[in-house]
């Protein structure tokens, strides 16, 4: 069996019950070495096979998958954050269909939760944004015409754009297309990492900062009136009757 198993956004405690029970219970873990933090491969066994799937290509680690499972062994494929974003799963996925492959998915902690935790603010705020558009802007790999960054910019939601602080220029001004320049703006590098930072600004200043802390890679762009904004929610208000309490 396959398990594809999803390790959090880096501080080993936050990958979910699930997923370390099975990196304990697994003969062969294929982990994405340019960003799991390895700290979470002390869960494993000691007589585990721990390879990094940096140096493999998809067929190599199709093999690796193919044979472990053949001789009944218990195998992990850990993606970073959630699988679901931003991954690769589909295609080790597909192919494993056709092969007739057991596999199981197990979510994980994505760094965009991890980074709002960082800057300890919510995405939807009551009387403001209930929506969180999360993207990338276009880089090696292309972005759907419908999906550039000032058009989803119109929404003025609470965005978080992935695997593009490096191009930070770029982002900045498809943003200011729509949004104000003095919008919040925050960029989170390494979220729950022991070395995380958090650089805060608005669109008029976010670049330079981003440069002169030298930010280039696992960071993520936090963009909207949800990084100062806080509303009051009804759910605790006195006079708000819901299913579980009356109204006083
Ligand atoms: C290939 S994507 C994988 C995303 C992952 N599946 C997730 O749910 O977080 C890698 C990008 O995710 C973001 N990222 C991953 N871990 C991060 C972290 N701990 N802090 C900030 N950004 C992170 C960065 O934008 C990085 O370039």
């Amino acid at each position: 069996m396959i398990y594809f198993v999803g390790a959090g956004p880096g501080d080993p405690e936050l990958i979910t019950v699930k997923g370390k029970n099975a990196l304990e219970a697994a003969d062969l873990v294929i982990y994405t070495g340019s960003l799991i933090n390895e700290e979470l491969l002390k869960y494993c066994r000691s007589d585990a096979e721990l390879i990094n799937s940096a140096g493999l290509d998809l067929v190599e680690m199709i093999d690796l998958m193919e044979k472990a499972n053949n001789e009944g062994k218990y195998v992990v494929r850990l993606h970073t954050g959630d699988p679901s974003l931003y991954g690769a799963i589909g295609e080790q996925a597909n192919i494993l269909s056709q092969k007739d492959i057991p596999f199981e998915n197990i979510p994980g902690v994505s760094s965009f939760l991890a980074a709002a935790a960082s800057v300890k603010r919510q995405y939807t705020i009551p009387d403001g944004s209930q929506t969180v558009i999360i993207t990338r802007i276009e880089g090696r790999t292309p972005v759907p015409e419908k999906e550039q960054l000032s058009k989803l910019a119109e929404h003025q939601a609470s965005m978080v754009i992935f695997l593009s602080v490096s191009m930070i220029d770029n982002v900045v001004e498809e943003l200011l297309q729509e949004y104000k320049p003095d919008t919040p703006i925050a960029v989170v590098e390494k979220a729950s990492w022991p070395d995380e930072r958090v650089v805060k600004g608005t669109l008029s200043n976010i670049a330079q900062l981003v440069k002169e802390n030298q930010i280039t890679k696992t960071a993520l762009i936090l963009v909207g009136e949800f990084l100062e904004k806080t509303g009051v929610s009804k759910l605790y208000s006195k006079d708000f009757e819901h299913e579980y309490r009356a109204s006083k």
